[in-house]
């Protein structure tokens, strides 16, 4: 299905796109790239979690299937001086990226879609020194797989010393890299990297890299995701690069409708917790080992 120019910027319409492109979507490619897509009103929550726009933008989107966050994000902000650079390795979602690109094309914006490997692609700029000023803004909802220890993808990653065992953790991590000192990045995850010993590099690698600003759960398990029957526990977390560590905010809310929104703020020190294996060796674990009493406690305070 085409779209008319502007129309994505039409309540619905990125959900349409989005639907429109599911039902073509091959379902073991599907399971193996992760293409699980963001619902529009997921995606302007997310968008609308940025600071207040100052200047010119340099936008990241990795692993952007048809366009939905980078679309939200220039229906929230405006595509005026924005340099949007979008990848997406899978050719059928590509073709609709650029569509959906195309539609915010008649002012000063520059889209460019790179329908190649991001971490193939993220780790040449890294090791070549191609990083150039770097993105300001990164919006993600990065694909979820395992990463075999043998894998070319394992390897790339050690060449720029990530050591991580999914995705997603891969892509948010050469993301933070990939930013510019303020840059400021919205994703949406699992929550796994949260706990336990497989995400301790990446969780140490992120926070000495950027600052955690924001939390958002959901209640339920399924509700990020629902029309893909996705089970997984999904979190967005919102990072800022080089900034010093503050307060938290974290939200919760009972759906993607957001309308029982509630928020409550955290000193870091509130959501660090020392972890069994961590405590024997003396070091504290980043983010909670009992991540879940966090969501206890937000969910206490919403409803209790
Ligand atoms: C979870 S989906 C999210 C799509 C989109 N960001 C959204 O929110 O609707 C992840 C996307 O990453 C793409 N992808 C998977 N592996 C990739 C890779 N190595 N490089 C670039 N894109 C990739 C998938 O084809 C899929 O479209």
């Amino acid at each position: 299905m085409r779209q008319a120019e502007t129309a994505v910027a039409q309540p619905g319409a990125l959900d349409q796109v989005r639907l429109a492109a599911n039902r073509q979507l091959n379902p073991e490619r599907k399971a193996e790239l992760g293409q699980f897509m963001t619902p529009e009103s997921v995606a302007n929550f997310m968008a609308g979690l940025f600071s207040q726009r100052t200047g010119s933008i340099r936008l990241l989107d990795a692993g952007a299937g048809v366009g939905s966050l980078t679309a939200a994000f220039l229906n929230r902000w405006g595509a005026d001086d924005v340099c949007a650079t979008a990848y997406e390795i899978d050719g059928k979602l590509a073709s609709y990226l650029r569509e959906t690109m195309h539609a915010y094309g008649n002012g000063k914006f520059e889209a460019t879609v790179i329908d190649r490997d991001f971490i193939q692609d993220a780790v040449y700029r890294i090791t070549m020194g191609r990083k150039g000023a770097g993105f300001t803004h990164a919006i993600l909802n990065p694909p979820y797989k395992k990463i075999n220890s043998g894998s070319e993808h394992r390897a790339l990653l050690r060449a720029v010393k990530l050591e991580t065992v999914n995705l997603y953790t891969a892509f948010v991590g050469l993301a933070i890299e990939l930013m510019a000192p303020g840059g400021e990045m919205v994703a949406i995850v699992p929550r796994s990297f949260c706990n336990g010993p497989y995400y301790k590099p990446f969780r140490e690698w992120m926070t000495a890299k950027a600052s955690v600003e924001h939390l958002h759960l959901f209640h339920s398990r399924t509700s990020a995701f629902n029309d893909d029957e996705v089970l997984q526990e999904n979190v967005i977390i919102k990072l800022v690069r080089g900034k010093k560590q503050g307060k938290v905010t974290i939200t919760t809310a009972s759906d993607i409708g957001f309308s029982d929104l509630e928020a409550h703020d955290y000193r870091f020190a509130e959501i660090v917790h020392d972890g069994d294996e961590c405590s024997r060796r003396g070091r504290t674990e980043v983010y909670p080992c009992a991540y879940s009493a966090i969501a206890w406690r937000s969910e206490r305070r919403t409803f209790g």
